[in-house]
């Protein structure tokens, strides 16, 4: 798919489906991602990938993350928290290992792995693949970066949930003059 297309077009899908990327297509999208500006090229980026059985590991880490921030929640709740690692085939932990101590600022850290995260998307769109980008309290639960194997103080910039796209989410007006203006001095 032409870039233009693909950056334009893309959308998150409601409901994915497998099958997930192929091994050769998830080179791509993991190229894509690396190929993503990063200052100091610190490669700050770290990518954990959950497939196959490994998601309902992660949906039992999701539920236990649920019933410690609220030991109240419904079993019903806590289902639904755990179904979500089904949501896809494929989940890709998307961190940032910042280092503090650095010239390049934490925040510019951060935003080139951000910046990875989005050609992920758009490089699975540009593949015919669906993808969307979910964080939650989940990202920021110091016992879900443990159990992931990051440290405390990596940050946890998303999970991208990617497969094919099942139910395609609603179109967007891709409309940015009301958010621009020329600056004239
Ligand atoms: C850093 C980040 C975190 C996000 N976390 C969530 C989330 O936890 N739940 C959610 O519904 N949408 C989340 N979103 C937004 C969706 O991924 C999606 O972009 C949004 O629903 C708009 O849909 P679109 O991608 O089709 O424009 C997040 C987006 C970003 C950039």
């Amino acid at each position: 798919m032409d870039a233009l297309i693909a950056l334009t077009t893309r959308v998150s899908p409601a409901a994915l489906d497998a099958p997930g990327p192929s091994a050769n297509a998830l080179q791509t999208i993991l190229e894509a991602a690396v190929a993503a500006p990063d200052h100091g090229r610190m490669r700050p980026w770290r990518f954990i990938l959950i497939e196959g059985t490994a998601r309902e590991k992660f949906g039992a880490l999701l539920a236990e993350s649920l019933q410690r921030r609220d030991p109240a929640a419904p079993a019903g709740k806590l289902e639904a928290e755990r179904k979500k690692a089904l949501r896809a085939p494929l989940i890709v932990v998307v961190a940032a290992q910042v280092q503090a101590e650095a010239k390049v600022p934490e925040i510019e850290q951060l935003v080139a792995v951000g910046a990875a995260a989005q050609n992920m998307l758009v490089a699975a769109h540009a593949l015919g693949f669906g993808g969307f980008w979910r964080t939650g309290a989940i990202a920021y639960d110091p016992a879900m970066k443990r159990a992931l194997g990051l440290a405390e103080t990596d940050a946890i910039i998303g999970f991208l949930y990617l497969g094919t796209t099942k139910t395609p989410g609603p179109p967007r007006h891709n409309d940015a003059s009301s958010v621009t203006r020329r600056w004239v001095g």
